[in-house]
């Protein structure tokens, strides 16, 4: 069937980057293809209560640069709560009221997961793209917002390390990844972190001691930088009646040698805020034309995906299968900062080796 109304909506957390790839559909399918972009308020929740926007190419930029290309967050606003398909029946009437003949969903992999069910059920035309700061949605190196969290994880970092050189202390930074440590680790080698915990490989406390004194004792470096993943588990040794991850590792450090004192900064929802990195914004552009161009051709129920340097279409089917992706202990990334004499416990330790998914 000719689509003649596309619409376009963001679900689950949000993003840097977002902005910009409504703005490249926006260019793309009404420009080039004459489609009407119809952008749906809060996800599905907006398809079921047929709120909906058209959007047009040029609508910002007409003063200066497009603030769609640089903005954070979504301009359509994202909801990522909530049993969506309890309301299956109501989206699918509002979808159908909304006379839409297509449809792009920007999410991460629980996103995609329902949307895809319920473009399933309804008969959707539908295209998905990833997106993500924990880059966690299978078969796609990039997800769009991950490559800022990283810069924002590693600026943060670089902040902690003079302040903690100046007070000779150890500084803990909670980083976001809900079950993945894809963040921590990206984040923490571009930011210099000494330690890098992540949920895929455990970690000994006695180690992690013997570690940060050995830097003070045989490299006279006073202070360090630990990056935590906000998945990571805990030794036994670490207490764990304080509040909080990085709090938790706090006092353990000092209860085994007053000498380490450390401070904690939880990175919280900064990381997902902010302007979209120019790679952010490239692989933006290059993932909001990929998918008009595969609703053009007739294709439904695939996600664009970035693999060796270009984007592809993958089932999403597979997708929804094989998310979310875990950091492989065994990667040539952990490997790299192993070799940089980071700390990230032991890798004999953890429970699962290699990636199910090839591109990660
Ligand atoms: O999945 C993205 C993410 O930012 C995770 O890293 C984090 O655990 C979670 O979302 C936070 O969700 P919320 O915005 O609901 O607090």
């Amino acid at each position: 069937m000719a689509v003649r109304k596309l619409g376009v909506l963001t679900s689950g957390g949000d993003c840097p980057g977002l902005n910009a790839v409504i703005r490249a559909i926006a260019h793309h399918a009404v420009s080039n293809y004459g489609w009407e972009l119809w952008g749906i308020a809060y996800a599905t929740q907006g398809l079921r209560q047929r709120q909906a926007i058209a959007i047009y190419p040029h609508s910002f930029d007409r003063q200066g640069p497009d603030p769609l290309l640089c903005s954070g967050g979504t301009i359509l606003g994202s909801i990522n709560r909530g049993d969506t398909l309890a309301q299956q029946a109501e989206i699918l009437a509002g979808y159908a009221d909304l006379g839409l003949d297509a449809l792009i969903g920007i999410g991460g992999d629980g996103s995609l997961a329902i949307l895809q069910q319920l473009a399933r059920a309804g008969g959707w035309q539908f295209i998905g793209i990833p997106k993500t700061i924990d880059n966690d949605v299978a078969f796609t190196e990039r997800a769009i917002g991950f490559d800022t969290a990283i810069h924002t994880v590693a600026e943060a970092l670089l902040n902690l390390g003079s302040t903690a050189a100046s007070h000779d202390r150890i500084m803990i930074a909670e980083v976001m990844g809900r079950q993945s440590g894809h963040l921590a680790l990206h984040g923490g080698i571009a930011g210099g972190a000494d330690v890098i915990l992540l949920p895929e490989i455990p970690y000994r406390l006695p180690e992690l001691c013997h570690y940060l004194q050995q830097l003070r004792d045989r490299w006279q470096r006073r202070y360090a930088v630990i990056a935590i993943a906000e998945g990571t588990h805990h030794p036994p040794e670490v207490d764990r009646s304080h509040a909080g991850l990085g709090e938790q590792l706090a006092h353990a450090i000092a209860a085994h040698d007053a000498r380490l004192e450390a401070r904690v900064t939880v990175l919280g929802h900064v990381q997902r805020g902010g302007q979209p990195v120019a790679s952010d914004r490239l692989l933006a552009a290059q993932m909001g034309y990929a998918a008009v161009e595969r609703i053009a051709a007739g294709a439904s129920g695939e996600m664009m995906a970035w693999q060796g340097g270009r984007v592809v279409g993958v089932a999403l089917d597979s997708v929804c299968l094989h998310s979310p992706t875990l950091v492989d202990p065994h990667s040539a990334l952990v490997d790299t900062a192993a070799g940089l004499g980071i700390f990230l416990g032991d890798r004999n330790l953890a429970p699962w080796r290699g990636s199910a998914c090839p591109t990660h």
